[in-house]
């Protein structure tokens, strides 16, 4: 007899995501003549950067030439993507990140889902809510959730809430936790942590031996200059951190798949005999078992966003989802409705109207805009009453989008 994981069983039927978008094909194919304008999942618009196709075009010939064909590469991904990483990202900011403690992957979603592997099934999590799903259900497959409560919480998780009182901002939890899972600028609320705040963090972490679990997947969107891009620009975080991030909003690379995860060589985790582990050591290993790399063509793509026109290049796309936020941000405003976020992320978190449930939201929302957007509840019981819509359509739609909720008087 197959025995499964029992965990998959206590698993909600389906992902946030793919629950959505099975709603909004059933919508179609009820009412085929609406035109949607799909601002749910954070999925890009815009084309990969000119910088990157060309260097893709030239590792496929690479690719297809005896002499510079490539078969598997390093695991932990290619020098040359993770000298670019250490320079740009970090050197440039004063941050002193070692290539091999960087980490290259198909992206932030499997890093944050995968990292649990390294760490014991005991440790207590915390969470914010609402919070990136893939946090919760990861932690769900390896049994460090216990069981579902009538409230769509489960019984082991912390939920740290963010909500309008705490100006979204989760508070230090009483109860300690061993992992504590941190994205900023955020997902879904699109709000952030002030040098200060996320300092506050760092320290909790540290004094109380806690990990930092630290999604940075939208630094990219930051313009405020108090908001820190890295979680290492905090004095202690190499102690305490490990950071993830993404190239999918960062440049556009939702369909190709490449990201990384900076694991600190001062990270030390115990074992059940109380013996130190390095976690770097540890996540080398898990991925030396479990995954052969990031293709070379995706990784070659990837260091052309660090030339200067692949700066250029990422920094107007970047520009362009802004302008989206700040339009969706005063439309709905102009349209009676309160919104967070959106100036240093491409999500705006709407609350919903006269006290509408976040999944009546989103009937009216598709039924009489035909725009897609994801119910702030999706992630988790904070989110109720809430509504997550992405900058991430074209400019063109964007505009559409506000006028039909201007219009419709929702
Ligand atoms: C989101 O919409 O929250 C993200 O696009 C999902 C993801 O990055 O996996």
């Amino acid at each position: 007899m197959i025995r499964v994981n029992d965990n998959f069983s206590k698993l909600q039927e389906s992902y946030l995501f793919s629950e959505i978008a099975r709603k909004v094909k059933a919508f179609e194919a009820e009412h085929p003549e609406a035109s949607i304008i799909r601002m749910g999942i954070g999925d890009v618009t815009l084309p990969i950067c000119e910088a990157s196709v060309k260097a893709m075009h030239k590792a496929v010939d690479e690719m297809g030439n005896r002499a510079t064909f490539h078969g598997y590469g390093p695991e932990q991904g290619y020098a040359f993507l993770a000298e670019c990483i250490s320079k740009y990202d970090y050197a440039e900011r004063g941050i002193a990140i070692a290539t091999d403690e960087i980490f290259i992957s198909d992206g932030a979603k499997s890093d944050t889902g995968n990292i649990g592997d390294i760490l014991s099934t005991d440790n207590l999590v915390a969470v914010t809510d609402p919070v990136y799903p893939v946090y919760v259900d990861s932690n769900v497959m390896a049994g460090r959730a216990g069981t579902l409560t009538e409230r769509g919480t489960w019984s082991n998780i912390m939920y740290m809430p963010c909500n309008a009182e705490n100006g979204f901002i989760p508070a230090l939890p009483a109860a300690i936790p061993d992992m504590i899972y941190l994205c900023y600028p955020n997902n879904p609320t699109g709000t952030t942590l002030t040098r200060s705040q996320l300092k506050a963090w760092v320290d909790y972490a540290l004094e109380n031996k806690a990990l930092l679990l630290f999604d940075s997947a939208y630094e990219a969107f930051i313009t405020e200059d108090d908001v820190p891009h890295s979680i290492y620009e905090i004095e202690g975080a190499r102690r305490c951190a490990i950071e993830f991030r993404s190239f999918s909003k960062t440049a556009g690379f939702t369909g190709l798949r490449c990201g990384y995860t900076v694991v600190p060589k001062e990270l030390i985790g115990y074992d059940s005999e109380g013996r130190p582990m390095m976690l770097n050591k540890l996540w080398n290993r898990r991925q030396c078992t479990k995954f052969n790399g990031a293709s070379y063509v995706t990784q070659r793509a990837a260091e052309a966003i660090y030339t200067p026109e692949g700066r250029t290049q990422v920094r107007e796309a970047i520009a362009y989802y802004l302008r989206n936020a700040l339009i969706l941000r005063s439309g709905l405003a102009a349209a009676g409705l309160e919104a967070v976020g959106g100036v240093n992320a491409p999500y705006v978190w709407v609350k919903t109207p006269r006290g509408m449930t976040s999944w009546e939201f989103f009937a009216k929302l598709l039924g009489e805009c035909h725009i897609v957007g994801t119910p702030g509840v999706g992630f988790g019981p904070s989110g109720e009453g809430y509504f997550r819509l992405t900058a991430f359509n074209t400019y063109e739609l964007t505009l559409e989008a506000v006028e039909r909720i201007k219009n419709f008087r929702l």
